[in-house]
């Protein structure tokens, strides 16, 4: 009965901290039911992950997972970050030379690149794939506005046997989480906004290597240091680089990836 042992506890623990809150709170009748009334919103509205994020549970449940609350995935193992509601398993797989971004789409163009190693050795891990999805220039991303068309700025790339990789996209601008639901009231009441910084969701996957799910995230953006989920880790906020003259005006970024082996 290990699983009813493992509720028990989550259940015993959560019932503690809510029960110090609301005793250190003095929470009133007319707020518990103001409370209760507001979950039943949230639930109505499908947005149990949106409030998790907000609160902070998702950043810290994915730090938890990979170690970092105890100091294990310090090391050159790249960060993980949460996987957001956006993700769609399935994106095409694409061909060489890699685009995201069809041609024409609107937005300033970016060229990402970078290697895919192993955490340990630093040798190249030829055999990964990426799996990369982020929203348009205009902030939304395909589960959101179906008009954009199936698998919209998403694939999956295998990248080159010595571990590098360049794809073709678009720069994706800061984006705002949903707001027309009880979790954008929320924020707004409490005078939060509801942006998180530019970024670019990863997956990467290889034989042999724990699965990493990512996100990079661009220097100089106003929101890194307020993102509204707080899910921004130093070591994934990439330069854009701009007008050296030595290309074809597109932005460029770079973004390493160390993977950690399955066995460790
Ligand atoms: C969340 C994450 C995202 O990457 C995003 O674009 C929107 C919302 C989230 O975790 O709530
Ligand atoms: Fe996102």
């Amino acid at each position: 009965m290990q699983g009813n042992e493992r509720l028990q506890g989550i259940v015993d623990g959560l019932a503690r901290a809510l029960h110090d809150a609301v005793r250190e709170l003095r929470i009133t009748e007319d707020e518990l039911w103001a409370g209760l009334r507001y979950l039943n919103e949230v639930g109505e509205r499908g947005e149990f992950p949106l409030l998790s994020d907000v609160l902070g549970v998702s950043v810290l449940v994915d730090a938890i997972t990979h170690g970092e609350e105890v100091g294990e995935g310090a090391g050159a193992t790249t960060a993980s970050n949460v996987e957001g509601p956006f993700y769609r398993p399935g994106a095409p797989v694409l061909e060489r030379p890699y685009r995201l971004a069809a041609e024409g789409e609107p937005g300033e163009r970016l060229r990402v690149s970078g290697r895919v190693t192993d955490d340990g050795t630093g040798e190249p891990v030829g055999a990964a794939e990426l799996d990369a999805w982020q929203s348009s220039a205009n902030g939304v991303y395909d589960n959101q506005d179906p008009s954009l068309g199936e698998f919209h700025l998403r694939g999956r790339m295998a990248v080159e046997p010595d571990g590098s990789y360049e794809f073709r996209t678009v720069v994706p601008p800061p984006y705002e989480i949903p707001k027309d639901g009880p979790v954008g009231a929320l924020l707004r009441a409490l005078g939060r906004h509801a942006f998180r910084p530019a970024h670019l969701h990863l997956k990467v996957r290889a034989p042999g290597y724990r699965p990493l799910t990512t996100m990079l995230y661009f220097a100089d953006d106003p929101y890194l240091d307020s993102d509204a989920i707080g899910a921004v880790k130093d070591t994934l906020v990439v330069k854009l680089e701009r007008d050296d003259g030595t290309d074809d005006g597109a932005a460029r970024c770079r973004f390493d990836i160390a993977l950690q082996p399955a066995s460790r």
